[in-house]
């Protein structure tokens, strides 16, 4: 059972219900009058952006984009590899990037100087998760739905190997799971 590596849940399904209610709130007062294009991170962003995307109330598109920076472990590489890229030009586009979470940043910086070069009109990023203890690259991110200590965590589009990602809520895997102390 998936849960049995679980040490503690963070956030339930009735916190992250509410929290992705508040950001699309926001989100549908700041884009007022205009149409937004959503930016999938995947994969770990897909759970967060099926929801966040149905609370939204305007008018929008959605794409994906995958990238890989982590291997199997739990520690950025450092190195970005495009693995998927977008369907559609963005150029003169309001771009709004999905992650699940920033960590070192170093992710969201690379892909971050990549989409600029295609000149959207405006981009902005919403984040479910910061762990802005970690930072090693600067990442501006204007929606944040929770600020993290330092803690792998997992379940709700978020995995370790590849594994977790289809718990409902986000928790704390215990670190005898990937090979650390208990
Ligand atoms: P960054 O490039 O270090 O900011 O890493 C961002 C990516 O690392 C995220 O999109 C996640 O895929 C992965 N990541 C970072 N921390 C965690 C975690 O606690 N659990 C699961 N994945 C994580
Ligand atoms: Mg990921």
């Amino acid at each position: 059972m998936l849960e049995h590596d679980i040490d503690h849940v963070l956030f339930s399904e009735e916190a992250l219900r509410q929290r992705v209610s508040e950001l699309a709130a926001q989100i549908d007062r700041d884009y007022a009058g205009k149409e937004p294009l959503l930016i999938s991170i995947l994969r770990g962003s897909f759970v967060f952006m099926a929801d966040l995307v149905r609370s939204i109330t305007l008018p929008c598109t959605v794409d994906f984009m995958a990238v890989s920076s982590y291997g199997s472990g739990t520690v950025s590489s450092g190195q970005v590899k495009i693995v998927k890229d977008l369907s559609e030009p963005i150029e003169g586009k309001d771009i709004l990037v999905v992650e699940d979470i920033l960590d070192s940043g170093n992710t969201l910086s690379y892909l971050f100087k990549l989409l600029d070069a295609r000149h959207p009109a405006s981009i902005r990023l919403c984040t479910l998760l910061d762990k802005p203890e970690r930072r090693t690259k600067p990442v501006a991110v204007q929606y944040t739905g929770f600020t993290i200590p330092d803690e792998f965590v997992v379940g709700y589009g978020l995995d370790y190997d590849e594994k977790y990602r289809n718990l409902p809520y986000i928790g704390v895997l215990k670190p005898s799971v990937y090979g650390g102390e208990k």
